[in-house]
């Protein structure tokens, strides 16, 4: 089945505000959990344009959504919101991070290290970029910073140069492929992790998205961002601050928001969420 719990949707909610009418965008529409909470405070005259760089999850998300004809869903990585959204245009954005269910369910796409599957990872199944090609291609200095800079691993260095032994004598292929490399079995998340974010440049894309929101938003509009790592939420706490600094953003969240125990206990992939938002003054 696929189903996907939005993560901390009460407090989003809240301090996203969407009201009667108002032009909202979903960047990470996954399968339209947030966006139809969006919806219902913003329906009839309001419109949601949800994107999603998963063209399966914006299908599902289509479905999920049928019932509101004020959606507009693109197959878009949220990196070309400037290009979707005119200045000063919206009410509210909203990214919610990283990996759906259906992601980590399905072992075809890679993304469980758990589960065997080809070394994909890819959000969008129409880039070339694959946990495959860094793995059976990129330089062993490249490996070792992308598991040293994306994954945190002290022994970056060591597992890149594993891989690039092993590769010589086969291609990488398969999760498990990867997965008997690894000597040290509790690194899998992070090395999974890693290569996650270097595939679909998550934190690049991140960084372009906050750059160019505050331009895109009205005036009193709100940018809301739920990460589930240190990096990501790093650069939105930054970034913000610079925003406040230069006068052009409020923070609304003085402290990241986290998801209570019940909420962590219902939806266990909540666990590492971190909510800030922000308001264009
Ligand atoms: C955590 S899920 C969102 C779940 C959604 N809020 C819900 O309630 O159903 C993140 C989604 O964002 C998508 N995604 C991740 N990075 C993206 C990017 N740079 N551009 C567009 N979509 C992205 C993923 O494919 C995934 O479907």
């Amino acid at each position: 089945m696929n189903f996907h719990a939005p993560v901390l949707p009460t407090e989003t909610l809240e301090l996203l505000a969407p009201h009667g009418g108002e032009l909202f965008v979903d960047g990470t529409l996954g399968l339209g959990g947030h966006a139809k909470l969006i919806l219902q405070k913003i329906s009839p005259k309001g419109k949601l344009i949800g994107l999603d760089a998963d063209e399966r999850n914006l299908q599902l998300a289509r479905e999920n959504l049928a019932d509101f004809p004020n959606v507009e869903l693109i197959h878009s990585n949220f990196r070309e919101l400037n290009k979707i959204a005119a200045l000063n245009s919206l009410d509210g954005i909203l990214l919610d991070l990283g990996v759906s269910s259906p992601h980590f369910d399905d072992p075809a796409r890679g993304f469980s290290f758990k589960k065997n599957g080809p070394l994909d990872l890819r959000f969008d199944q129409s880039q070339p970029l694959t946990a495959a090609v860094i793995l059976n291609s990129f330089p062993e200095a490249q490996i070792a910073d992308i598991l040293r800079n994306f994954g945190e691993i002290g022994i970056s260095r060591k597992i890149a140069h594993q891989i690039c032994v092993a590769r010589r004598q086969q291609k990488f292929q398969t999760t498990a492929d990867l997965v008997a490399l690894v000597e040290v079995k509790s690194l899998l998340p992070q090395i999974f992790q890693a290569l996650r974010i270097a595939v679909n440049d998550e934190l690049g894309a991140l960084e372009n998205t906050l750059n160019s929101a505050p331009k895109l938003l009205k005036s009193g509009g709100r940018i809301a961002v739920i990460s589930f790592h240190s990096l990501e939420d790093r650069l939105v706490k930054n970034f913000f601050r610079e925003q406040k600094k230069a006068g052009i953003l409020e923070i609304l969240t003085k402290k990241p928001i986290v998801p209570s125990l019940a909420e962590v206990q219902e939806n266990p992939r909540s666990r590492s969420a971190k909510l800030r938002v922000a308001l264009k003054i």
